[in-house]
């Protein structure tokens, strides 16, 4: 996709845009536009139903030499609060031309709007639209070319285009991110297991990361018995993925991010039913995100000390799989008897949560996971659950998702729910002994391996992929929890 920033003047070719408000009102260069076309603008407003609603769009053929003209509602002031609200308008863009199957397209964007400069408009318009843009297409054989995608470029019109243009370099690393982190997801379980998602977090090094990455004999050593028995049932050895972004100065400590990387659930021997199991390739969500802001960290080359660790397993029934009732022992020293195979993200977690604030004394730790069906039940595929032991980064947390769209509602934990994991043989269980509050009893277990550094944890079973079309998003890997920790990071933890 290529999007290119150029003066206000009307486009010789294509197709064109114009942004409309319910006041209906028209730009001095949209108006010259509908004047090329025989007032068709006007017209489409007075005798349609168009009425500039938000996420509404309607578009003609062009008399003349444009192809088509597409009115894309803007919606009322209070529709933009946050520049997620433009990039939503360019991801809704993206779809509309497409449905066109336009070529190319050129978008006027004439006004400021709200605190919004025309630049950061125009930026975060495009950004929406190449997030939108999205395709993972490399295993079709036989596609033909009227089946894939036929747009190909969209010009935004502005005031100052070179500023437009400036903007657009700033932020499209966290397009760079996402992507990266919806192709790992998107990857098919044969191709992404724990080396092969190793491998791609060492690709971060040309990009000034530093990774290592620590094998089984490693993780033996520094007594992660309870990651490796998660792995043990599987034919691919487990990993631990260490990634570092040094932007600011030595003596800083590090933000940290955690990420479970289960690069398949089929339940281990606590087996999950058939129907539905091939969407445990998305179990990796949260190492993908982890993956994913690393590399839009280091390419923007924020001035932060980040820290990114995954934990890469895959969870599989094997003759040496682990079995209901063992016990192991973390790196923490404390013991744990599984009691449930599938509750095995917890178990990945324990050992990277531990091994991170042991080893780097972060300032704080994020872990995201696609830990549990029951916050799927709570919340559906709108908001991303999220557990805290620190009101401060809760809030934190809470802002940037609002700010970049998404989103975060905080659940409740404390001791009630604590000695509901108290275990008959061992320092606890990895299932609640109560009926109900499974995303809550997951979370007191996490935070058992979490000591006293402020820490958070975001339960992103149902954002990780979506089953429909989203603004920012084609149905399939979401690339969730990268635009919103690269928030964060932007808003409380640079310079
Ligand atoms: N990976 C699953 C959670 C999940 C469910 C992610 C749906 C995405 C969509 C997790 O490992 C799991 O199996 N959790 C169990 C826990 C239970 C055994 C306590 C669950 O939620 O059923
Ligand atoms: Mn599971
Ligand atoms: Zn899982």
């Amino acid at each position: 996709m290529e999007i290119k920033f150029s003066a206000l003047e009307l486009p010789e070719k294509g197709s064109g845009v114009v942004i409309i408000g319910e006041d209906l009102k028209l730009s001095p260069l949209a108006k010259s536009l509908d004047r090329e076309t025989d007032g068709m603008i006007e017209k489409a407003i007075k005798s349609g139903d168009f009425k500039g609603k938000k996420g509404k769009a309607t578009s003609s053929v062009a008399p003349g030499k444009l192809d088509y003209v597409l009115l894309l509602g803007a919606g009322a002031k209070k529709d933009f609060a946050d520049k997620s609200d433009f990039q939503g308008l360019g991801g809704n863009l993206y779809a509309q031309l497409n449905a066109l199957r336009v070529k190319s397209a050129a978008i006027i964007v004439e006004d400021k709007r709200g605190k919004f400069a025309s630049e950061e408009v125009a930026a975060n318009i495009a950004l929406g639209f190449y997030l939108r843009s999205y395709r993972f297409d490399k295993y079709f054989t036989k596609k033909k070319d009227d089946e894939k995608p036929a747009l190909k470029n969209l010009t935004v019109l502005v005031k100052s285009p070179a500023a437009a243009e400036k903007h657009f370099t700033k932020i499209k690393p966290i397009a760079d991110g996402v992507f990266l982190g919806r192709d790992v997801v998107t990857e098919p379980p044969n191709v992404i297991y724990p080396a092969t998602l190793a491998a791609r977090c060492e690709e971060l090094e040309k990009f000034g990361v530093k990774v290592e990455i620590l094998g089984v004999a490693e993780m033996k050593k520094l007594g992660m018995g309870s990651l490796l028995g998660v792995g043990q049932g599987s034919a691919k050895d487990s990993k631990l993925a260490v990634m570092q972004w040094n932007g600011a100065a030595k003596t800083k400590a590090p933000v940290a991010f955690v990420g479970k990387g289960v690069t398949f659930d089929t339940g281990g021997i606590s087996i999950k039913p058939a129907n539905g199991m091939e969407e445990m390739k998305y179990d990796m969500g949260g190492a993908a995100a982890v993956i994913g802001l690393m590399k839009t960290l280091a390419l923007r080359k924020a001035k932060v000390n980040a820290v990114g660790v995954a934990g890469l397993v895959e969870n599989m029934p094997g003759g040496n799989a682990q079995r209901p009732s063992d016990v192991v022992k973390s790196m923490s020293g404390q013991t744990i008897e599984v009691l449930n195979t599938d509750a095995e993200g917890r178990l990945v977690l324990a050992d990277a949560l531990w091994y991170c604030q042991d080893r780097f004394k972060p300032e704080f730790m994020v872990n995201l996971a696609t830990l549990t069906g029951a916050i799927v039940v709570s919340l559906g595929n709108q908001y991303a659950g999220l557990f805290s032991n620190n009101d401060a980064l809760a809030k934190k947390l809470t802002a940037a998702g609002e700010k970049s769209g998404e989103k975060l509602w905080r659940f409740p934990m404390g001791e009630a729910y604590d000695k509901q994991i108290n275990s008959e043989i061992a320092d606890m269980q990895n299932i609640g002994n109560e009926k109900g509050a499974g995303s809550i009893t997951a979370a007191q277990f996490l935070k058992r391996f979490v000591n006293d550094v402020p820490w958070a944890h975001l339960d992103i079973a149902g954002m990780a992929w979506t089953k429909k079309d989203l603004d920012l998003t084609p149905k399939g890997a979401t690339g969730f929890g990268i635009r919103l920790l690269n928030q964060l990071v932007e808003d409380y933890y640079e310079g």
